[in-house]
This record gives C-alpha cells, structure tokens and sequence, in this order.
C-alpha cells in the first residue's frame, strides 16, 4: 500500500471536497498541487512566448517549455527530439493516422485495429483507410473480451501496414500484450501506433523495449493539466512526415512558391502551444516517478482485488472483467441503467463513470447500453473501497424492484 494520507496532501482538492471519493481516474485523474502551482506560475509571472523572444522572460518560459520535452522523454525513455507536444492523446492519435496513414497506406492496404479500442484510436484509422481505400480488421477478441497474441495473428497478414491498438483498456483495465505484437507487426514491415491514454499514467513504459512506432497519452490522466498530450515517435519516422498545422514558429524558411520547415519535432508544433500547461506536466511526470510506476501499479491492483471480492458477493452485480490487471472494474446492476445506478454513487459522495466511455464497439460487444466503471490511483485508499462497496450494495437494493 502507497502512504496515500502522504499522496493525498499533494492534491488540494481533499482539503476542499472532504467526504470524496473519487473512483474516476480514468477518465480524468485529480490534479496534483505542484502541477497546478507551475502553470500558475507560469500565468502569474511569466506568460511570455517560447523560441521567440529575445529577452530573459521569454528565455526562461523556452527553457521551462524545453525542459519537460526532456522530462517526458526520460519518462517514456525516447530521445528529446522524438517527443512531440499535442493538445491531448486524441490529437496525438489522429496525427498518426493523418499524416502516416494518409502518406502511406494504399489501397488494399491492411491497418489492424480492435472492438476494445477507445473512439481516439479507432475513429481516425477507420477515415484515413476509408479514404485510401485500405481495409481494417479487427482482432477478434478472447472469450473474457481481451487482445490475446493468439488472435492477433489471425488478422496479420502481408498486407498489414498499421497497426492500432490500446496498451491499457479504458473500459475493461486489461493490459495488451503489445509487446509480442510489436515484434509481430514488425516481421511484416507494419508500424504500431500504441494507444497509452490509460498505460502511461499506470504502467512503467519504456518504448524503446516495446519498439512501439508511435506512443500517444494525455497529461490529465496522469494528474497534469487538461489540454497537453504527447506523441512519441521514432525519429526515423518523424523525419519523414508532414507537418499537419503551418504556421508560426515550425517555418524554416517560407517565399511565395515553397517553403521549408524546422527539424522534428518543432514541425509539428505549430502556432503558439500550451506553454504552461507544457510546463506544468514536468511536475506532474516528476511527481510519479518519484512515488513509482511500479508501486503505483501494484496498489491499484490491490484496491481492485479488495473491491472486487466484496462485489462478487453482492447479488444482481454483473462484472465484465474479473480477471484484470489494472485498477479498472467494468460492472452493472442487473436490468438497471448505468446512468440510473450511478444517481446512487453520487448520492454517496463516489464518483465514477457511466456510459460506453467513448469506447461504442467494446460495449456492443458486452452486449450492454453501458457500463458503470470505477478506477482507481495512487490516491485511492481502503476507505474508498468500503464507501464504494456500501453504494454498490445500496444501488443493488434500490433496483432490486426490476429484476
Ligand atoms: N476516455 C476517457 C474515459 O475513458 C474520457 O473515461
């Protein structure tokens, strides 16, 4: 167990909303006080912009801004220049698939996506080979609902070009085997684009290991600020691609009838970025890191097994996932509308999400309208897990009229 009283005194919000309980981190985590304290900083003192200005202001907003870039990167353990900053994990994604997919795939082409895929990962590729005329297929998945090696390679094939695929599921918490499927994808020439909305803010990544092709997350869910996420990409790759916005600062040089850029990764980051929001992840990554993926990891493991044994004792509760790994428990109670049992949650001061979690296939696949969903992090406790347990057995009860 992480000392969570210790973890709780950097997130200010437990001083303000006393009786929280707060079960929804993977839609968006707490924000951590020191996160906080620097985009203010940032706003309050500084507010100048990065690479532009001649002047000590702007010099110390560059270096703050650059200084993340590093953060990240010995984070993910990528080179600096492959780091590049997006508005979020979702932006990271689709420029995967707009400036690769629209650059390379051709028709008849092949991009393997999942039904487990969050809409960020599959929505794009599903466009851009709709618009290259490539097919995508899906791994089919295992009888508990997961990404197996095994039925991943029924779907690879020669004709496989891109591969997209979540690292961690935000509905059902399981952890891909990406690794071995990276391998695979590679032996045919195909690149991967790894989904780590859910992985970077709960697992060790390291990309080099994975030899992932892309790897895309969002600050907030790791307890940063909304409004920043990154792509990490192979250089080699980089290299080669487009920007996608044009504007200022990623010019080179620009006369009338060509133009040239600046070098990976500034190309990419067109017109005036989030600087303190940049600069505000540095605190965030360094806050983890210092606590430990690891340590974070296994005690969301422990809180969703605690949780997970009372649930199975209460009747009418129906779980989709009671193998998983991670700290998510996809449930609902029995004939009764996810967003009509979370009324019950909230009553009882936990929060957590209803609904498909953008994520419509996997939810088809349940053959359900949605689900209710808790997730746990570093700042969950015990106390957590019993308000959580007691509403659930408090909104089984409630509902038992329509079963
Ligand atoms: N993608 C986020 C979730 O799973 C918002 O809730």
């Amino acid at each position: 167990m992480l000392d969570v009283k210790e973890i709780r005194r950097h997130f200010s919000i437990y001083e303000s909303e006393k009786k929280l309980c707060y079960l929804d981190s993977a839609a968006s985590a707490l924000k951590l006080k020191e996160s906080n304290e620097a985009l203010n900083k940032y706003l309050e003192h500084n507010g100048t912009n990065v690479h532009r200005g001649v002047y000590k202001l702007s010099y110390e907003a560059t270096l703050a801004y650059e200084e993340t870039r590093e953060v990240v990167a010995n984070f993910l353990n990528a080179k600096t220049e492959e780091i590049v900053y997006t508005r979020g994990a979702t932006e990271a994604l689709n420029m995967t698939a707009l400036l690769y997919g629209m650059k390379y795939l051709n028709e008849g082409d092949e991009v393997i996506s999942s039904e487990l895929e969050h809409h960020s990962s599959l929505m794009p590729w599903l466009k851009v080979a709709t618009l290259k005329k490539a097919k995508m297929q899906y791994v089919p998945l295992a009888s508990d609902s997961r990404i197996t090696v095994e039925n991943f390679k029924k779907v690879l094939s020669k004709k496989t070009k891109v591969v997209c695929l979540t690292h961690v599921s935000n509905v059902l918490g399981y952890i891909t085997p990406i690794k071995e499927i990276i391998k695979l994808a590679h032996e045919v020439g195909a690149v991967v684009v790894v989904d780590g909305a859910q992985g970077a803010p709960h697992l060790k990544v390291d990309v080099k290991d994975l030899d992932c092709d892309f790897y895309c997350f969002s600050a907030h869910k790791l307890c940063g600020p909304t409004g920043v996420g990154i792509l990490y990409g192979k250089k080699s790759i980089l290299d080669n691609l487009d920007p996608l916005y044009y504007g200022g600062d990623m010019a080179d040089q620009v006369y009338l009838d060509k133009m040239t850029y600046k070098d990976t990764p500034y190309k990419f980051e067109a017109g005036t970025m989030m600087i303190g929001e940049v600069i505000a992840l540095k605190e965030a990554i360094l806050f983890l890191e210092k606590v430990g993926l690891e340590n974070i990891q296994k005690h969301e493991e422990y809180l969703k097994d605690l949780a997970l044994k009372e649930l199975k004792q209460i009747p009418n509760v129906i779980i989709y996932n009671e193998n998983v790994e991670t700290g998510i428990i996809a449930f609902n109670i029995k004939n009764t509308h996810p967003h009509d049992a979370a009324s019950v949650y909230d009553k009882n001061n936990v929060c957590l999400r209803a609904g498909h979690h953008c994520a419509l296939p996997v939810i088809r696949h349940l053959q359900c309208v949605g689900t209710l969903r808790a997730s746990f992090y570093l700042y969950n406790d015990e106390e957590d897990v019993k308000k959580f347990v007691e509403a659930t057995k408090e909104a089984a009860k409630f509902f038992e009229i329509f079963m």
